[in-house]
């Protein structure tokens, strides 16, 4: 995982102020709430107390209460109230989850994963114009898949894998119609079409800061008449927002953990139709209707190759690229460089803060002094706790 990174965790609907809302995250199991404010707080769901899972918990005035034995916790992370002890009871500052920044943005929860910063010097959450300022409807859901993300994020830099991966259910019938066909022989001239355009030309790729953009022609060899153009564009860490003249989608492939991916798709209405539906909602039925086709028909498609792919995690070295593999290259490099940057950020974050670490032993996790803000200190971070502690050399 690329740490001090901006990543969408969840749909902002998701967490109402009625409940806790938990979520598996980064390697991390999280909860998130709203304070009475309506802020949204979010924190590691681990309770100190026994370890319960705070997000199976309920909302009690401006805390989270444990479900296990009903310890309190308020948004800055301190433990308000014990039960067991009584209402006087003198709570050890130490009894406290840890609190992680997060933001709402574009109809997303965004997590920042990484080194603890002043909220005034963390960075602005990176989304292409071409997502943030676009003016279509859409609908948005998500769904878990046992895949790497690198390996997810590849199967959308390229598209010369669909004539192969998406040709053989009836619901392709779809593609064959809409992205390369006629409706001539009952669909089928497009299924040849379709499967014939297995060329990519004019492929260019441009880099701009974390985002990569890449253009191409998906073409007939034979027929360069039957012709896709695409625009991928690519946002650090695990944004990719696909073009077509017939359609345009953006995925976040978001961490889970090691072994899986949260894939966050977002479609956006058809051109053709937007003339015949004048109401927003109505506009946002054809996209949900592809988001479902893309949940239980293509993805699962891409899902079958990818959960047998060797190695599980890409990077530099492990494939055989050709050229018109260039987005997908750079995506590696510049990956393997941001974990790079991020590891030694750290390590000279750790060296101004503690100049002779290897001198001091380490203190008993139930010991240390309370972190005045409600977050974890370096000392806790390197003591390997939460998710700042996931040692950015490790990172995958
Ligand atoms: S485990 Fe949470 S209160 Fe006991
Ligand atoms: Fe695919």
């Amino acid at each position: 995982m690329i740490p001090n990174q901006w990543y969408p965790i969840l749909e902002t609907s998701e967490v109402g102020n009625g409940k806790p809302t938990g979520v598996r995250r980064m390697g991390q199991e999280l909860v998130l709430w709203r304070d009475l404010d309506g802020n949204l707080v979010c924190q590691g769901a681990r309770c100190p107390h026994k370890g319960a899972n705070l997000a199976d918990g309920r909302m009690k005035g401006n805390t989270v209460e444990c479900p296990y034995h009903g310890f309190r916790y308020g948004p800055d992370g301190a433990c308000k109230a014990v039960p067991a002890m009584g209402s006087e009871a003198r709570i050890p500052g130490s009894l406290r989850v840890p609190v992680y920044p997060v933001r709402e943005a574009h109809g997303l929860v965004w997590l920042w994963w990484g080194e603890e910063r002043a909220e005034a010097d963390l960075p602005g959450i990176q989304v292409a114009p071409v997502v943030a300022g676009n003016p279509k409807a859409h609908s948005t859901t998500h769904w878990t898949r046992p895949v790497h993300y690198t390996r997810y994020i590849e199967s959308l830099l390229e598209f010369y894998h669909v004539t192969y991966v998406h040709r053989d259910h009836w619901f392709n019938y779809i593609d064959y119609l809409f992205l390369y066909g006629t409706a001539r022989k009952l669909g089928l001239d497009g299924k040849e079409r379709y499967l014939a355009a297995t060329k990519i030309v004019n492929h260019k790729l441009e880099t701009e800061g974390q985002t990569l953009r890449y253009s191409f022609d998906h073409q007939e060899e034979a027929d360069p008449q039957n012709t896709t153009h695409y625009i991928i564009t690519f946002t650090f860490p695990c944004q990719v927002h696909v073009q077509t003249e017939q359609f345009e989608a953006t995925s976040w492939l978001v961490p889970v953990d090691d072994g899986h991916t949260e894939h966050i798709l977002r479609w956006y209405e058809y051109p053709a139709f937007k003339p015949l539906l004048r109401s927003e909602r109505l506009r946002r039925i054809l996209p949900w209707a592809s988001l479902y086709m893309e949940k239980w028909i293509q993805d699962v498609q891409d899902v079958r190759i990818m959960e047998r792919q060797e190695p599980k995690i890409s990077e530099g070295g492990v494939s055989k690229f050709i050229p018109v593999d260039e987005l997908n290259a750079k995506y590696l490099a510049i990956r393997s460089r941001l974990i790079q940057e991020a590891a030694e950020s750290k390590t000279a974050k750790e060296t101004a803060a503690d100049p002779l670490p290897a001198a001091e032993a380490p203190e008993p996790a139930g010991k240390r002094p309370a972190p005045a803000n409600g977050r974890r200190t370096t000392k806790a971070a390197a003591n390997g706790e939460g998710l700042a502690a996931a040692r950015a050399s490790r990172a995958r």
